[in-house]
């Protein structure tokens, strides 16, 4: 799997000198000084240059698109929640792709904020109710959950519930959506699933250069998604989250969707929140030869050349604002970067001024376990690479602060 997490650079010390492109000035060297000139100008532009040379364009549109609801119950969870489980199914040249969305919605309120987020094993991972129907799709094996032949078996029902405070959530008036990734996208070095081979010509085999890699092809899931779930009428609101490699997509889903009201990005690292000029932890030469299919075959050339990037991460964070965003990292997850992931969330804070929003004017790292949330939040929780109960409280508690 390409490089040993332990020969990374994890000494702040050895970090390169570099100049961080700047937002407010457009690439021809422009001063960008309005909301106007921004949305106009600078963000488009950015935006096109994350679509092509670092996530990769979707190569289209859909031929059809339909969702079906498969099931609804509203004796979850002991009777706090309604249960719905519905199948989206995305149809291109004659070929398609159906995947489920999983959701729990707070019976106590008509209408109710959801956030909407994949999941790496299967729906039926997330919650021990019987009434989720394991994965058909390709799993990625699993040892310690007895995942020998990529396909989830009943063993594996409820072994993230740990990673999905559902019962919180519910509590507070929050509903969830969840997706298994794979089932958009199966995570390996391939083109020859998912929705990838929907949009082939003849004899095309995989995407172009500047198109889509897979974590653009689960943001685009994401999206689709949210063409249902814009339509629910128990749901006000959809905040995106995502975890790690599920981060990184999150986050563009919510640069490229407006329809997301709030991002939240958990861990999400190198191609995420996290900075690529700093080369702290993992760089961009060690993601696209571990995951040669994660991002665009054009984000390649910036392999050990993060110096040549004429953007950083903290302009895909820009893209979300004036909406909440959300970026958290953990202690222990150096690999993660947790400072280039604060530093990109300060930095992208002057488009959320620009709006008159606020945003993290410290470039100081806070304190472990000190949460600073303003509609732009970041924290630094004790521990590892993970989502825990008490990254859920916090996002709780700064979305019915900063959600409209
Ligand atoms: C690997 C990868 C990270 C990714 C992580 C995950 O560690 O290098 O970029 O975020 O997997 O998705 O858990």
């Amino acid at each position: 799997m390409g490089f040993a997490q332990g020969d990374a650079n994890y000494d702040e010390t050895k970090v390169p000198k570099f100049t961080l492109p700047d937002l407010m000035t457009s690439f021809s060297g422009n001063p960008i000084t309005t909301e106007k000139e921004w949305e106009e100008n600078r963000r488009y532009e950015i935006l096109q240059f994350f679509e092509k040379q670092v996530y990769g364009k979707v190569p289209g549109r859909l031929d059809e698109y339909s969702y079906k609801l498969i099931e609804e119950n509203n004796k979850a969870y002991n009777g706090k929640a309604r249960r719905k489980q519905v199948a989206i199914t995305l149809k291109k040249n004659k070929k398609s792709v159906t995947y489920n969305i999983l959701i729990y919605l707070p019976k106590k309120n008509p209408t109710a904020p959801v956030f909407l987020g994949y999941n790496f094993y299967g729906n039926h991972t997330v919650t021990n109710d019987p009434e989720v129907p394991i994965t058909k799709a390709w799993v990625a094996n699993n040892e310690a959950f007895g995942i020998t032949n990529h396909k989830a078996s009943e063993r594996t029902r409820g072994v993230r519930t740990h990673r999905w405070a559902i019962e919180k959530m519910l509590d507070n008036g929050f509903g969830l959506a969840t997706i298994y990734y794979g089932e958009v996208d199966p995570d390996k070095n391939d083109f020859n699933d998912g929705v990838h081979p929907l949009f082939y010509r003849e004899e095309q085999s995989q995407p172009k250069t500047n198109e889509w890699g897979s974590i653009s092809a689960w943001a685009f899931g994401l999206s689709k998604a949210m063409d249902y779930l814009e339509n629910d009428a128990n749901i006000s609101n959809v905040i995106v989250f995502g975890h790690s490699r599920l981060g990184k997509a999150a986050l563009w889903a919510g640069a490229t969707d407006k329809r997301f009201a709030g991002v939240i990005s958990n861990n999400s690292g190198c191609g995420g929140a996290a900075l690529s000029k700093r080369k702290f932890g993992e760089t961009v030469e060690r993601i696209n030869t571990s995951f040669p299919h994660w991002f665009a075959d054009s984000f390649k050339k910036y392999n050990n050349n993060e110096r040549t990037l004429p953007v950083d991460q903290h302009q895909l964070l820009a893209l979300i604002a004036p909406r909440p965003l959300y970026v958290a990292s953990a202690a222990e997850d150096t690999w993660a970067d947790p400072r280039g992931e604060f530093l990109s969330a300060h930095y992208a804070s002057s488009v959320y001024k620009l709006y008159g929003k606020s945003g993290i004017d410290t470039a100081e790292l806070p304190a472990v376990d000190q949460p600073v949330q303003h509609t732009v939040a970041y924290h630094i929780r004790t521990g590892k690479h993970d989502v825990t109960d008490y990254d859920w409280e916090q996002y709780m508690t700064w979305a019915k602060t900063f959600l409209p």
